[in-house]
């Protein structure tokens, strides 16, 4: 496989698939704004710094076609770069919302069309399709209370994937990963927090936070061979959060309890 960019590549998410993708031969581009951290992963891995703010075309621009050229061609992207902020609707400020916007929005925008050509030109050579994997939220699904300028920009990131996919396909597949809790330096706070962890944990079915590395693998699945018939999806993992849950329901719950629970219901 030729080599990949991950935006956000310094930590989290990003670090873990950067360190999953090295260890299965993968030249990697680590692009971030954090340039320290950049360089730490890069370093690590043997890969390659890309010091970008992905809200930078002109910065954007330069580091694609450097990993382009240093890398031997880019047969793959991962959109991770990400931020978000936590307040009701109305004390969010004009910054606080550009930001969400300008990061998660326009920074996935930027990459993919800077990696456009050079993906292309990478499946037109014959390495095979290129594959992008944006990374949204199950916020950008259904929406977190205090989360609703990110909500909105993750769900323009899942649009944005399905436009990209219809018009790339078939030399690019584009994909997208929703995580839901995922144990990371960005919410580390509350992860250390007794009550707020074990709050996340009693609404979760697999009574776990996940791990940057359970994300890292679904990622890694998106860009592989192996979802090779997969384009414009959106892979949710959040420990089975989004699903109903028949106890909290005010119909279900009384009627399962009247057949007897849900073991005798059919
Ligand atoms: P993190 O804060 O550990 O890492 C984010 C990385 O993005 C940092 O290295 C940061 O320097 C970089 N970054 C931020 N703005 C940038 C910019 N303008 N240009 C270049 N780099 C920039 O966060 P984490 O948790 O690893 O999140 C990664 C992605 O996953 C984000 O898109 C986030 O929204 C998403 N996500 C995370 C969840 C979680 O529970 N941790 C849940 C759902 C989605």
């Amino acid at each position: 496989m030729g080599a990949v960019v991950v935006t956000g590549g310094a930590s989290g998410i990003g670090a873990a698939t950067c360190e999953l993708l090295a260890a299965s031969g993968v030249a990697v581009g680590v692009l971030d704004r954090n340039e320290s951290g950049a360089r730490a992963v890069a370093e690590r891995i043997g890969g390659l710094a890309l010091v970008a703010d992905v809200a930078r075309s002109e910065q954007v621009d330069d580091a694609m076609r450097r990993a382009d050229a240093e890398l031997g061609g880019l047969a793959g992207l991962v959109n991770n770069a990400g931020v978000g902020n936590l307040k009701p609707l109305e004390d969010y400020t004009d910054a606080e919302v550009d930001l969400i916007w300008r990061v998660n929005v326009t920074g996935a925008f930027n990459c993919l069309r800077a990696a456009a050509p050079l993906l292309r030109s990478w499946a037109a050579e014959g390495g095979g399709p290129a594959s992008v994997v944006n990374v949204a939220s199950v916020s950008g699904v259904r929406p977190t209370r205090g989360e609703a300028p990110y909500s909105a920009a993750k769900a323009a990131v899942i649009a944005l994937t399905r436009a990209a996919a219809l018009e790339w396909a078939p030399e690019v597949r584009v994909n997208c990963v929703s995580p839901g809790f995922i144990h990371t330096p960005l919410n580390d706070v509350l992860v250390q927090d007794e009550v707020a962890r074990s709050g996340i944990e009693a609404r979760t079915p697999l009574g776990r936070i996940g791990t940057a590395d359970e994300t890292a693998s679904v990622i890694a699945f998106l860009l592989s061979p192996a979802s090779s018939y997969m384009t414009g999806q959106n892979l949710v993992l959040d420990g089975g959060t989004m699903l109903p849950s028949d106890q909290m329901d005010p119909v279900l719950g009384p009627l399962l309890e009247m057949f007897g629970g849900s073991g005798s219901a059919g």
